[in-house]
């Protein structure tokens, strides 16, 4: 069932969809990805979004690294509509890899430094809006390399035995170091905050932590279950009224047991998305970007891809159906909240038709915006050369090789070992001829 891209033209890519009776947007004119769009007062002139994608390169203290700077700037000069920083933790404990980036008193000029400068490398005509992801990773913490979780509550498909359950005054101190980063993100010049809510990551865990007991924070009710992330929310709006807030949300986890997920664990069932949506519009939440899945238990889900991680095996999907699935789940939700604007996710597999098939998306009102992780790696000037030729180079498209998880699941600095060969294929050379050594 599993298959790699292998389209000559758009009529074979229908062609399989057609057989995989899946219903793929599509339409030869690009054009509405162009159509520009207010958030707040602020023109943006495309519905490109570089989405938020780890490099692994943070500085020790947590501040962006020459290497980290060297990738904002390309985004910056790519003209995306959006630039969605990559997960910044609020503090130390809560860090996913000792070099993810960490923002703090001490280093808060040097994220004003690159905000600034990728506001100058950004063309006059296509101003970015810029968003810091905070997070603190829960679960999949491991602030000096060796696995530290720090959970809501346990879950018997996702514990490894060695989690620390987080007690609600723990929490609430977690919270305050979130309210203290998105002050210090408001001071460094970002346009908004995204309070991090996907991909099995703390606050995200808490919408599903339906075993926690004795907790505002958790249990069965939704209300509890939903409090943390909404009380965040507020005390952003309420203590940084000057910076935009918003979320990225797993709108379905895909396992059992997960957050919106079918009982067999198959299939959204967005019953709860759409109620804590529900609660983010009444907060007046302006833009939501969605996504599924895990990348640590449901890879195929969050990212659809040609080759799996070394050692691991193929998906029992095939990959465009992980892309359906992502389109359909976060169409279903721009239908459901039209004064939201939502940012889809995943489009990465399809390589070039992606412009096609996030146009007929946006036409049809399905998202506002259309994101590229991985395609941001590999061709950040995809939507410049788009623009000011008419067409990208299909040469340049990220081939979904998952080169870029294999560095950062091996803590190395992440990026395109393809596209990006002096640097990142050189990193990948270097892991390779290091597990050689070693075995
Ligand atoms: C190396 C790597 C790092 C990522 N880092 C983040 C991150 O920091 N925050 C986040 O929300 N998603 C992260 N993602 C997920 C992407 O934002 C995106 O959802 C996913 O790659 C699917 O989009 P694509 O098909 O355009 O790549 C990461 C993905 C990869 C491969
Ligand atoms: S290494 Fe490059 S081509 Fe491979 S998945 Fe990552 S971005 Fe795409």
């Amino acid at each position: 069932m599993h298959e790699k891209f292998r389209f000559r033209n758009s009529d074979e890519l229908l062609q399989k969809a057609c057989q995989l009776s899946l219903n793929l947007p599509f339409s030869d004119d690009i054009s509405p990805l162009f159509y520009p769009v207010n958030i707040g007062e602020r023109i943006i002139s495309n519905r490109f979004v570089v989405q938020p994608m780890e490099g692994y390169d943070s500085e020790p203290d947590g501040s962006p690294s020459d290497l980290t700077t060297r990738r904002y700037l390309r985004y910056a000069a790519g003209g995306s509509g959006i630039i969605w920083f990559e997960a910044i933790a609020v503090t130390p404990e809560g860090r996913s890899n000792p070099r993810q980036l960490m923002i703090n008193t001490k280093n808060c000029e040097r994220y004003k430094k690159l905000v600034e400068n990728i506001r100058l490398k950004s063309p006059l005509n296509a101003q970015p809006f810029i968003v810091a992801q905070l997070t603190h990773s829960g679960r999949y913490s491991r602030p000096e390399g060796q696995p530290m979780p720090l959970v809501p509550c346990n879950h018997p498909l996702l514990d490894k035995g060695n989690e620390k359950i987080l007690s609600d005054d723990d929490l609430v101190r977690i919270q305050d170091y979130f309210i203290a980063s998105a002050k210090l993100a408001h001071e460094a010049g970002f346009d908004a905050v995204d309070i991090k809510a996907c991909h099995g990551y703390l606050i995200h865990e808490l919408l599903f932590s339906f075993r926690r007991e004795n907790s505002i924070y958790g249990g069965p009710e939704p209300v509890k279950r939903f409090r943390f992330l909404l009380e965040t929310i507020d005390r952003v709006k309420e203590e940084v009224p000057d910076i935009m807030v918003t979320t990225r949300l797993n709108i379905s986890d895909i396992y059992p047991g997960g957050f919106s997920t079918t009982p067999d664990g198959k299939n959204y069932d967005l019953g709860e998305a759409l109620m804590l949506i529900g609660e983010l519009e009444k907060r007046g939440l302006k833009i939501l970007n969605t996504t599924m899945g895990s990348p640590y238990f449901n890879p195929h889900v969050v990212r659809p891809y040609d080759n799996p991680l070394p050692g691991a095996s193929k998906p029992a999907e095939h990959p465009l159906q992980g892309v359906v699935r992502m389109i359909e789940g976060t169409s279903i939700v721009q239908h459901a909240f039209s004064g939201l604007m939502v940012v889809g996710s995943a489009y990465s597999w399809l390589r070039q038709f992606a412009l096609n098939t996030g146009a007929a998306v946006i036409k049809s009102g399905g998202a506002t915006f259309i994101g590229f992780g991985r395609n941001s790696f590999a061709y950040p000037e995809m939507p410049r050369d788009t623009m000011t030729k008419g067409y990208p180079e299909s040469s340049k498209f990220c081939i979904t090789c998952s080169g870029c998880s294999r560095l950062m699941k091996n803590f190395r600095p992440a990026g395109c070992v393809i596209h990006d060969r002096e640097i990142y294929g050189n990193e990948l050379k270097k892991l390779i001829d290091d597990g050689k050594k070693n075995s």
